[in-house]
């Protein structure tokens, strides 16, 4: 006769079937609310939360299993020790410094990468075939980092990148045209941070090339060149506004983290701008930057040869540059 399996006779919401688990570290505004955004999805089976912070992660696990009721079915765990990583398919990397008003993503840089070299190699020891995706600012110096700090493959760990950017891009001209921001299709590309940009001439509104939209019965016109610049300069002040008026951004953050965990945990070949390492990308190599790419079960598959305009090239390569500047500030 089989003995009854005693784990999960105490722990029985344990699933004991193999099934996908994401771990994420830190436990901050940014980790907290990844989690939430991922239970809410139903992205993973198991969400687990690792932070230095005993009693913020286990706090923070508590309050967000206690909603699980509420939400596709899941279990969180939360702890100080990074075994609770072990195993994972995916690490979302959210642990930090907190950005302060006036800073900016890359006055970080040194506190992170500090962090990373301490912590990433004792979560790759006990989650060694996991995909990692680091989040923490400035996040394509610390991808670059990590990615020497770790030895892991280039596709199998990457940066959340411009993600969010391309998010608040596609917010600001579906406001402006009055279409839903689901039929906009715009990337922003280069560093996440204050050397990115709109990748306008490829941007589509439903079947209309961004760049011939005339606008809508009543509704704007055409977005001229005045018109685009002032909302490339949104995109790149909205994380300022933000944490000028709450200390942080959380929840946009949040729902691109999620989105890229669910291009891994489903395999789904989704293109995000992630943050990745370049080799002889339109010439620019040897640096990890956004740029549209196919995101599934291997990490980063392949990256898009999108058509540019001279003008955004030369604005990747200006990127390109302002984010080695820094990594070889740091020694990489
Ligand atoms: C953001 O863009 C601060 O990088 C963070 O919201």
């Amino acid at each position: 006769t089989e003995t009854p399996d005693l784990d999960d006779a105490v722990t029985p919401h344990v699933p004991r079937r193999r099934t996908s688990k994401l771990a994420i570290v830190g436990a901050g505004a940014v980790g907290s609310t990844m989690a939430y955004a991922a239970l809410m999805r139903g992205a993973a089976r198991t969400v687990a939360l690792y932070d230095i912070n005993k009693a913020k992660v286990q706090a923070e696990a508590l309050d967000l299993g206690h909603g699980i009721q509420f939400m596709p079915m899941a279990q969180v765990v939360g702890s100080d020790d990074i075994a609770v990583c072990a195993d994972a398919d995916i690490v979302m990397f959210t642990a930090g410094a907190k950005q302060k008003p006036g800073q900016t993503r890359l006055d970080l840089a040194e506190a992170t990468i500090s962090l990373v070299r301490k912590v990433l190699p004792a979560v790759v020891e006990v989650a060694p075939d996991a995909t990692y995706v680091m989040v923490t600012n400035p996040v394509d110096v610390v991808t670059y980092a990590a990615l020497r700090i770790s030895g892991l493959p280039p596709s199998r760990l990457f940066g959340s990148g411009t993600v969010l950017d391309s998010s608040r891009l596609r917010y600001l001209i579906a406001r402006e045209t009055g279409v839903a921001v689901q039929n906009v299709h715009a990337y922003v590309a280069g560093e996440h941070g204050d050397s990115e940009l709109p990748l306008w001439s490829s941007a589509s509104i439903g079947a209309v090339p961004l760049l011939e939209w005339n606008g809508l019965g009543g509704r704007g016109g055409a977005l001229t060149s005045e018109v685009r610049e002032r909302i490339a300069r949104e995109v790149v002040d909205s994380a300022y506004q933000i944490i000028e008026g709450k200390g942080a951004t959380n929840y946009a953050v949040a729902l691109a983290g999620s989105r890229i965990i669910e291009a891994v945990l489903n395999d789904e070949s989704r293109i995000l701008p992630v943050s990745s390492l370049l080799d002889d990308y339109y010439g620019i190599s040897d640096v990890c930057l956004s740029v549209p790419a196919v995101v599934g079960a291997k990490g980063v598959e392949d990256r898009l040869a999108v058509p540019m305009s001279a003008d955004e090239l030369a604005g990747l390569r200006r990127s390109a540059e302002a984010v080695k500047d820094v990594a070889r500030q740091f020694g990489f």
